[in-house]
């Protein structure tokens, strides 16, 4: 890596200071992580494919009006993006029953849900990222209810895109895992969307045969993780270019 400053460094992705104020370079690594990093490893061009996703997703959802940090793809595991003002929340939203919700309420995992859910989760490792309200996140400021508003209209309209998006190519959304944060804007703070969107944040079954092609075949020792993440991008058209 050239000479520049690292901004912060995360399991999966490292931010670098961007060339131009208000800008950072996004880093995707290889590395894998999962139960709060006690399971770790290096999965070889999972940053490259998550690059390319997350790219993919972000630019379609730009185009619908959904504002979000994603400027440009710099090279193969890098892009530019907008610097925000992060939102301690991880904004989870589910279609059909899979992970900790079948496992807390003790639901039947691949039972579709009547109509979506959405759950906010305070983003803090030490604490195992616990589950949150309304309440606590306006208790604690780390999002007015304005804020909360505007995040929740977002998540629905990203939910219905994203399902149908990838309904085409014959995978269901079962769930996923969003972020957001404030950008500034002549005094007046905007939420936009922010981090990444990518198998390892999406549970993305194969519709017909119920496969999985996301992060749980890493956390659940399923194997075939690369090829997993290779078929998504596949069947959304994006690998003629990937090396
Ligand atoms: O584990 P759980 O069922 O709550 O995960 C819901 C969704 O959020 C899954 O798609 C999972 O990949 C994603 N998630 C994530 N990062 C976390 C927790 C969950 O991307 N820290």
């Amino acid at each position: 890596m050239k000479n520049r400053k690292k901004i912060y460094e995360g399991k999966a992705k490292i931010l670098y200071e961007g060339p131009e104020p208000g800008t950072l370079i996004q880093y995707f690594k290889d590395d894998a992580t999962a139960f709060n990093a006690q399971k770790k490893a290096i999965l070889e061009g999972k940053g490259v494919l998550n690059n390319k996703i997350s790219e993919f997703i972000m630019t379609r959802l730009g185009g619908m009006g959904i504002a979000n940090h994603f400027i440009k793809r710099l090279n193969l595991r890098e892009q530019l993006i907008r610097e925000v003002e992060i939102i301690p929340l991880e904004v989870v939203c589910r279609n059909v029953v899979a992970g900790s919700l079948a496992q807390r309420l003790g639901q039947e995992e691949g039972t579709a849900l009547p109509r979506s859910i959405i759950e906010f989760y305070y983003k803090k490792d030490e604490l195992g990222d616990p589950m949150v309200t309304e309440e606590h996140i306006t208790a604690f400021n780390w999002a007015s209810t304005q804020e909360i508003d505007d995040i929740l209209a977002m998540t629905v309209r990203i939910n219905d895109y994203l399902s149908g998006m990838f309904a085409a190519v014959g995978i269901t959304l079962v769930d996923f895992k969003i972020e957001f944060g404030r950008v500034w804007e002549n005094d007046f703070a905007r939420v936009i969307l922010a981090d990444e969107i990518s198998p390892d944040s999406c549970r993305l079954w194969d519709t017909t045969s119920g496969e999985k092609l996301d992060k749980d075949r890493f956390r659940r020792d399923l194997g075939d993780v690369i090829e997993s993440y290779a078929e998504v991008a596949r069947r959304l058209g994006i690998m003629k270019d990937m090396p």
